[in-house]
């Protein structure tokens, strides 16, 4: 922490001046998520916190679709990205054609698409979910078939908890497609008494490996509730750093996997930002008057 400490001060000083919030997603290191952020939590939190937090300036603390969305919901807000490097392979993996070219292959089946998207796709969709209420949103819509874009797994397992003909888009997420079944067969065989904890954006057979699998704030709840006496959380890294020291009776074990988006934002590049306000976030007025549409009905059907 010794390190960390000249720029906590000097990031929370600026915040000040600025009048600015940081907005920090629960995969941001511990350094970020304790030190530095004002709201903290899954896509569907910050969502939701952008288009209501009082400030002049948010600080998006998490990929660039995460920094789109504030824009969207916050169009006179500044929106600062600590580097716009820091994307997604999910958001890579599909353009608004794509979009159309399920809409041309589905005829009347609306387009629910994840928000790992940009902000273009949400435009073209009918509305977006995230992973915390895909399910709800899915089974909300008057179609028996419903696309999903971009996310294959995370179809995948909303078909299973869905009375939906789930039809999807070929994407997948770099950190979560890794994980295998046998690795979580392995990881019980080695630590009977482990509680394994999966993102729903790993692939149906890996779910169902899992003793639970939800959110990244989905997540964060069950292990506060359950305190498993050991718990593997098949997700990305900083999860369990974050919440470590908080529940020294849980045992979290390894092996976990890096975001190398996620892991791009550094206490540096947000003070950098934050002093010399680049970085801002732009989308254009009618893209995001149509995406915040979308953004907008998830939130409803959410509440
Ligand atoms: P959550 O909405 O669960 O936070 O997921 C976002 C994400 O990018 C997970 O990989
Ligand atoms: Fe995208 Fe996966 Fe990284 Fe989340 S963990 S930001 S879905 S690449």
């Amino acid at each position: 922490w010794a390190v960390y400490a000249p720029y906590v001060r000097a990031i929370n000083a600026l915040k000040k001046e600025r009048n600015a919030v940081i907005l920090g997603h629960n995969y941001m290191t511990p350094e970020i998520f304790h030190g530095v952020s004002d709201f903290v939590g899954d896509s569907l939190q910050l969502a939701i916190k952008a288009g209501e937090v009082e400030a002049d300036v948010i600080v998006q603390a998490g990929v660039h679709f995460m920094a789109e969305t504030s824009k969207i919901l916050s169009p006179e807000k500044t929106v600062l990205m600590p580097d716009m490097g820091a994307g997604c392979s999910l958001a890579e993996s599909i353009t608004a054609e794509g979009v159309e070219e399920m809409r041309a292959k589905y005829p009347g089946a609306p387009v629910v698409s994840y928000v790992n998207t940009t902000a273009e796709v949400k435009a073209a969709s009918d509305i977006c979910c995230t992973s915390s209420n895909a399910v709800q949103i899915v089974n909300a819509m008057e179609s028996d078939t419903v696309i999903m874009t971009p996310d294959q797994y995370l179809a995948q397992n909303v078909a299973n908890e869905s009375h939906k003909n789930v039809v999807f888009w070929p994407g997948s997420c770099i950190v979560h497609e890794q994980y295998t079944p046998q690795d979580l067969r392995d990881f019980r065989q080695w630590n009977p008494d482990v509680r394994l904890i999966a993102h729903p954006e790993c692939p149906p057979n890996v779910v169902a490996e899992a003793d639970f699998s939800g959110s990244t704030s989905g997540i964060l709840k069950y292990v506060h509730e359950e305190k498993p006496k050991q718990a593997m959380l098949i997700t990305e890294c900083s999860m369990a750093s974050n919440i470590a020291d908080e529940l020294p009776e849980v045992d979290f074990i390894g092996p976990c996997n890096m975001c190398p988006y996620m892991k791009k934002i550094t206490l540096e590049k947000i003070l950098y930002v934050l002093h010399t306000m680049e970085g801002q976030v732009e989308v254009d007025v009618q893209v995001a008057d149509k995406a915040r549409q979308s953004v907008q009905a998830m939130i409803d059907l959410s509440r």
